[in-house]
């Protein structure tokens, strides 16, 4: 397996997807494919491309919640490099608490949970001991204005912005090198969006790589350092 570059955390090599729709008649529905692209410490790729384009996907094969068909997804673990399209389930979910984190699109959690456990279980399971993550955990709360009134109660009936700060807390309570975030402040407001700009802008300063994707032109603007268009990698335009 060929090393990364000095600070390369994320290479991308070749990748293709296309799903398998066995509930209906094993249909094929091909996504994107040669798929090559790299993050480095302190940058932050935002996936651009109209909807449907394989943008998630995308996302979803580097966090290793899908599986890739084809390519390579090199992650650097350290000295070590780690070809997450390759990687058995059980490696996968030790990067996941170590190295790649992600905040998805929708909360989505143990049902009873407070909020605060739910940010501080994620920052323990990054190896914050239990104190370091209960005060990383109300840290981040505050900084995404979540009212305190809400900390300890379950974020089930929480409004869509209140679920996603959970989940934005929850995806940076760790210490993870590489980020994927799925349109993060897609139900924010105004005040709430600069909040998670700061974060970003803070994790890519002390040496973090993000992969994201942005609807928010405003946001997009102020947080990538390069834009890659996945219309290129489309199989459903060339179809
Ligand atoms: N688990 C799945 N099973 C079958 N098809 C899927 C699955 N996940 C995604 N797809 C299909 O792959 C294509 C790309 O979806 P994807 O969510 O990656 O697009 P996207 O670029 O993120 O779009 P959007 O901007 O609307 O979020 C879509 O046609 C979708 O239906
Ligand atoms: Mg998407």
């Amino acid at each position: 397996m060929s090393a990364l570059n000095a600070n390369e955390l994320l290479r991308v090599e070749s990748l293709a997807k296309t799903f398998t729709l066995h509930l209906h008649g094993g249909a094929r529905l091909p996504v994107v494919h040669g798929v090559s692209l790299s993050v480095m410490a302190g940058e932050c790729v935002v996936l651009g491309g109209p909807s449907g384009v394989g943008k998630s996907s995308i996302l979803k094969m580097v966090g290793g919640s899908y599986l890739a068909g084809e390519g390579r997804i090199l992650v650097a673990d350290g000295e070590r490099v780690v070809d997450v399209a390759r990687a058995a389930p059980r490696e996968i979910l030790d990067l996941r608490r170590r190295v790649v984190g992600s905040v998805s699109q929708f909360l989505r959690v143990i049902p009873r949970v407070a909020a605060i456990d739910i940010v501080a279980a994620a920052a323990q399971e990054a190896g914050f001991d239990r104190d370091a993550a209960g005060a990383r955990a109300a840290a981040l709360l505050a900084r995404l204005r979540l009212p305190e009134a809400l900390w300890r109660l379950p974020p089930a009936t929480f409004s869509g912005g209140e679920q996603q700060r959970v989940n934005i807390a929850r995806g940076f309570a760790g210490a993870h090198r590489l980020l994927v975030l799925d349109e993060p402040t897609a139900s924010l407001d105004a005040a709430n969006r600069e909040a998670v700009i700061a974060l970003i802008a803070e994790r890519k300063a002390q040496g973090s790589g993000f992969l994201a994707i942005f609807h928010d032109d405003d946001v997009r603007a102020r947080v990538a350092d390069r834009i890659v268009d996945v219309a290129r990698f489309s199989d459903r335009e060339a179809a």
